[in-house]
Order: C-alpha cells, then structure tokens, then sequence
C-alpha cells in the first residue's frame, strides 16, 4: 500500500510511466471506463477547491469508480474535533483510496501514517501539491516535447505557492533545467527549497524582482497567484497582491514559443486578453490534471494496465531523527492533532539542520 505525499517519492521513471498511462488515457478512454469499477475515491477537503476536488472524482468516475466526498471542514466530524488519524481510519472503513486537502501541513502525512488505504496529498497549506505537479509535467511535456534544458520563470508567491515547492522538486531532477525566482521580497522560496532541493541536485538558479527584465530568457513562465488565505496580515497582502500582473504588452519581450502556466485559480495575476494567446497553457493544464489523476489513482490502485507502472518507488534514504525540538511552524499539523509526536530529520549533515518531518519547518535550536 503507497501514498502520494510529496512528489519526490516518485522516481523519474514513475513519473514518466504516468505520463505515458495518461497519454493512452487520452489516445482510448474506452479502455479505461470500468477498470476501476467497485472501488470508491473519497476525497476529504478541509479548504475549498474547484480544480483538484473535481478533477479527482471526474477522475475516478471516468475510471468507472464511484466517489465519497467531504466539501469542506464545517460538514465533516472536524468541526466537532475529531483528529485526523482518527479520520483517516474511519474513512478507510468505507473507501478504497483518499485525496485529502487540508490547510494544516504535513496533514495528508499523518492520515497516511493511520489510514490503512493509499492517501494522496491534494494541497497541504503552503506545503505541497503533488498532484498539481502531475498536471505541470504532462504539460510542459505536450507543450515541450521534453522535461531537460529549460529555463523555467516561476514568478509571484513562491514562499506560501505549494504548487511551486513540488514543482521544483519534479523538475530539479532532469539536466540543463534552470530556474529563475521571481518574486517581491517577502514572497521569496523557502530556504528549505533552495538547500533541500536546488542546491543539494546542483540546479542552476537565481533570484530577481523584475519579470519584465528576465522574460526573454524563459522557455516556460509560471505564475502563482498572491496566497491570501496564508497571510497573517492583511495589509502585507494587500501591499503585496498585484506584485506582477502579466498583461499582453509584457509580452513583447518574450519568446515566440514561451508556454505560459499558472495552477489556477487565477485572480488577477494574468490578464484574461492573453487567454488567447497561443502561448497560453493554464486551462490545458487542468484537462491534463484529470487525466494525470486517472493515472495515478490507478498506479496507486494497483490497476494500472503498465506493468512497469507497478514498480515500487526508489528505496527512500533512511533518516537520522530527533525529537530534542519543538515545531513553531503556526501552520503545522502538529499545532492541533493530538498526541502526535515531535520529530525532526537531519536535512543537512553538515550544518546539522534538523527540520519537522511533517512540515519541513526548520527546528530552533
Ligand atoms: N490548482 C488548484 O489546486 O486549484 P483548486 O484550489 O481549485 O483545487
């Protein structure tokens, strides 16, 4: 039984395993109409969506599988308190497989610690978002043609964008990929992303705050929009919100066949007059989310027709933790759930830095 949590549990070869089952989902949907008959998809969101939420049970439907959904936190039991490993085994009672988006990070890690089915992780606060990521590559693979030697802009909120914190961690594993961060200075990466992840794969990257003047280098351009719902306070939002709004004139610098991304829901970042334009990719990206989705509930299924599919994950390294600290993350899922222990892993041997296993915020030492 495997979950999906973050997308480096999913070696290169996986991910293009799911590319290709997504490829002959879309080539012959007739040969997957009822090979997930039976089984039940519940997707439990404790923070709104649109996309992802109906992206996953359009998903399991097309599969020929059936859905149990909670909407949102008020009409669940977690309103009355119940935790979330007590969720997960309950919901594990009745359904075959979980999404779950919560507000709290490292939450979909703890239900797949007590569920007793797979749990995929469908946005945790301003964690990750795995399966956004799935919808990125097949993407950037349709549009591209390839996942090496790009330079990828992710311009907005890359500090609270968890769609840009699993994005680069897909994409920092394939060569000649480069990243330019652009963003307001108090929206920059989390350092754990730089160390963690560019850093520690050798990723060319470099940080600026003006779009306009890296825009004729960029192969691909993604934008996020300003987090609202993680801010503690409004007036840094309101100061930061219109940060970059992509309007058609910014364009003119830019290359004939840049492919302009963004996870949605959009706001303001993007002018809805450049939704026309060719080089506009973001509402192809949330098709490919669906069939991504069918992808992966069916590998975690264990359904897929791809032998090599069923192959497990690489072996993950196994870690030095401690339990010397405390997590000050506000946002991680250790501030409510009960009893759960303490733990931090040794993300960097050589300055010895621990980090929270479920949120990755760094311990105070
Ligand atoms: N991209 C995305 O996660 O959209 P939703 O919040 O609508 O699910």
């Amino acid at each position: 039984m495997r979950s999906l949590i973050d997308i480096q549990e999913l070696s290169v070869a996986e991910l293009d395993e799911l590319i290709s089952v997504a490829e002959d989902i879309i080539a012959n949907p007739k040969k997957y109409a009822e090979i997930a008959k039976g089984k039940k998809l519940a997707t439990l969101f404790f923070e709104p969506s649109t996309r992802t939420r109906l992206s996953f049970e359009a998903a399991m439907y097309e599969l020929g599988g059936n859905v149990l959904s909670v909407s949102s936190a008020g009409s669940s039991s977690a309103a009355k308190g119940e935790s979330i490993a007590d969720t997960a085994k309950t919901v594990s009672c009745y359904a075959d497989i979980i999404a779950m988006r919560h507000p709290l990070e490292g939450a979909p890690y703890v239900a797949s610690l007590n569920a007793s089915i797979p749990v995929i992780n469908a946005g945790d606060g301003g964690h990750n978002h795995p399966t956004q990521t799935l919808a990125d590559l097949l993407t950037i693979w349709r549009e591209k043609g390839r996942f090496s030697d790009l330079t990828i802009g992710l311009c907005g909120d890359l500090k609270f964008g968890r769609t840009v914190h699993s994005l680069i961690g897909a994409m920092s594993r394939y060569s000649g990929v480069k990243f330019v961060l652009i963003s307001p200075e108090e929206l920059k990466l989390p350092s754990y992303v730089k160390t963690q992840v560019l850093e520690a794969n050798g990723i060319e990257y470099e940080e600026n705050t003006d779009l306009l003047a890296v825009m004729p280098r960029l192969d691909i351009l993604y934008m996020t929009r300003v987090q609202r719902e993680r801010f503690s306070n409004q007036d840094d939002y309101l100061r930061l919100k219109d940060s970059y709004i992509l309007t058609p004139d910014k364009l003119d610098g830019a290359k004939k066949d840049l492919s302009i991304l963004h996870p949605l829901p959009r706001v303001n970042e993007i002018a809805v007059s450049i939704d026309n334009d060719p080089r506009a990719c973001y509402f192809k990206q949330v098709l490919n989310g669906k069939y991504m989705r069918m992808a992966l509930i069916l590998k975690l299924l264990g359904l897929s027709t791809n032998q090599a599919c069923q192959a497990e994950g690489k072996e993950q390294e196994a870690m030095e933790t401690s339990d010397a600290f405390v997590c000050q993350n506000p946002r991680c899922i250790t501030t409510t759930e009960q009893e759960l222990p303490q733990r931090f892993k040794l993300a960097d041997k050589n300055k010895r830095v621990y980090r929270c296993i479920y949120c990755e915020a760094k311990a105070n030492s």
